[in-house]
């Protein structure tokens, strides 16, 4: 049976871990040739691309700050000079500079927008001219995806986070404006809005049994999200299986924008 995303080329933002190498590795197991861009771990993101190579895939690491113009030109350039175009551009590139808002400094601020915010704007604005300049193809009914990767945290206030619950607030705006902008050209723009995944940034919040049931609490389906839930929703968000979804942000998150305070209380 042929792959979901035979035949596309997709760029993966911030892929050198967590969340980013998880959709990267499954945009590759759904058949699409995959760029994977990683800004300081070169290491991981060429090991991956070489495995993805080595079982038959496609797959190219490159470097850049997304939140560098230079950078996300150069990017695109080497992806057009490997795979021709991109079908499908996910925008995750995303970091945390936690702090009490008094303490918080304007570098942890504007780092945090810088790549949460301005990086999604960048990568989204070269994928819009990418699939413009390359026109229709016969791989995808849309003339080509963006996903946005977001957060609960675009609807669920953070104490201690401002600056990422800000970047990932804005987020959610930033990418349903650019959906109705471009929805006419057949540009389906969407977001994933995972919960917990266990992932390096938030490892204090899983890696002690006290820790991981406190977390829990918050998370009415009993367990912590993986990588590859996001993997899975991501591959269905850039497939023709999601022709129809547009502008939409889809929670991956076991639950947690469900209120779960509220079960017995309130
Ligand atoms: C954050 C994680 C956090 C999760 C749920 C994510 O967007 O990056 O650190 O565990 O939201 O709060």
């Amino acid at each position: 049976m042929e792959k979901l995303l035979a035949n596309q080329f997709a760029l993966v933002t911030g892929a050198s871990s967590g969340i980013g190498y998880g959709v990267a590795k499954a945009l590759a197991d759904a058949g699409a040739s995959v760029a994977l861009n990683y800004h300081s771990h070169a290491e991981s993101a060429e090991k991956l691309a070489d495995e993805i190579n080595q079982s038959g895939g496609a797959a190219i690491a490159v470097k850049a700050d997304v939140s560098n113009p230079a950078d996300i030109d150069a990017m695109f350039e080497a992806c057009r000079a490997r795979f021709g175009t991109l079908d499908i551009v996910v925008a995750n590139s995303g970091l945390q500079k936690d702090s009490a808002f008094a303490e918080m400094t304007l570098d942890d601020w504007q780092t945090v927008l810088a790549t949460n915010l301005t990086g999604q704007f960048l990568t989204a604005q070269a994928a819009v001219k990418e699939f413009r300049r390359r026109g229709p193809t016969s791989v995808s009914k849309a003339l080509g995806k963006i996903i946005c990767m977001s957060s609960v945290h675009e609807v669920i206030p953070w104490a201690g986070h401002v600056n990422y619950a800000a970047s990932k607030g804005g987020i959610q705006m930033f990418m349903k404006s650019l959906a109705q902008e471009v929805a006419p050209e057949r540009i389906r723009v969407n977001s994933i809005a995972p919960g917990a995944i266990r992932t390096q940034i938030n490892r204090d919040a899983w890696d002690t049994s006290a820790a991981r049931d406190k977390l829990l609490e918050l998370i009415p389906y009993g367990r912590v999200g993986e990588v590859e839930d996001i993997g899975k929703a991501a591959v269905w968000l850039a497939s023709d299986e999601s022709d129809y979804v547009v502008g939409t942000t889809l929670f991956v998150d076991g639950g947690m924008t469900l209120y779960p305070g509220f079960v017995d209380n309130g």
